[in-house]
């Protein structure tokens, strides 16, 4: 398949080398922009701030299909939508799925040593699910529907909780797979 990474850091880098690793086609995407119109698959994983800002710098959106991994950490959606997800729908109009936001991209290259394949939340469209749910597989996840874009809100607010988790005495269990300057 031919994906798009909006952002190459750790989450676009990370799952561009894991998607390459599975036989996909690759373009990486950073702060200059690009052009995404041939992808078959675009993944936004840009600071949650800056969401709207890709929309300036990246062409091509219209009516493609859209991962969003992004989280909204000391900022808002723009434009009143209750999640970035739903911002990015209004955008494009497409296939629109919620997915990678919730697991630390510091465990990528753990993925595989996993005695089972690690569970993964997405929610979203319909017409999203046969490929959100493929490269979710192809990066070594086992993929979870959580409903429909109406629940993107509370996965993306979900981070809060996770960090919550690992602050608060469940952190030697992540940093069992990850050093905690990493995660
Ligand atoms: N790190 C994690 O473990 C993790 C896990 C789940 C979700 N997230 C979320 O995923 C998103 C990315 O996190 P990250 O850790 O990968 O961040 P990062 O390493 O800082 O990478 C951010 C990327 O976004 C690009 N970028 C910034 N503004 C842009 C724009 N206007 N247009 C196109 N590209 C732009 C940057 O471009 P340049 O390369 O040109 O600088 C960079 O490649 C964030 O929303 C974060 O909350 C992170």
């Amino acid at each position: 398949m031919k994906v798009a990474v909006v952002g190459r850091g750790n989450v676009g880098g990370g799952l561009a080398d894991l998607w390459e690793k599975a036989g996909h086609e690759v373009t990486r995407i950073g702060s200059d922009g690009g052009d995404v119109s041939d992808a078959e698959a675009v993944l936004m994983a840009v600071p949650g701030g800056a969401i709207e800002d890709a929309f300036q710098t990246v062409r091509g959106l219209e009516g493609k299909m859209v991962i969003d991994a992004t989280n909204v950490i000391g900022a808002q959606p723009p434009g009143g939508s209750p999640s970035n997800v739903e911002f990015v729908k209004s955008k494009t109009g497409g296939p629109t799925a919620k997915s990678f936001n919730i697991n630390f991209a510091a465990l990528y290259d753990r993925i595989a040593d996993a005695t089972s394949s690690p569970a993964n939340l997405w929610c979203g469209d319909d017409e999203a699910r046969e490929i959100v749910e493929q490269l979710n597989r192809d990066a070594g996840y086992e993929p979870v529907y959580a409903g429909g874009l109406e629940n993107a809100a509370a996965q993306e607010s979900f981070i809060g909780l996770i960090f919550g988790v690992v602050q608060g005495g469940m952190g030697p269990f992540f940093y069992r797979m990850a050093p905690p300057d990493q995660l």
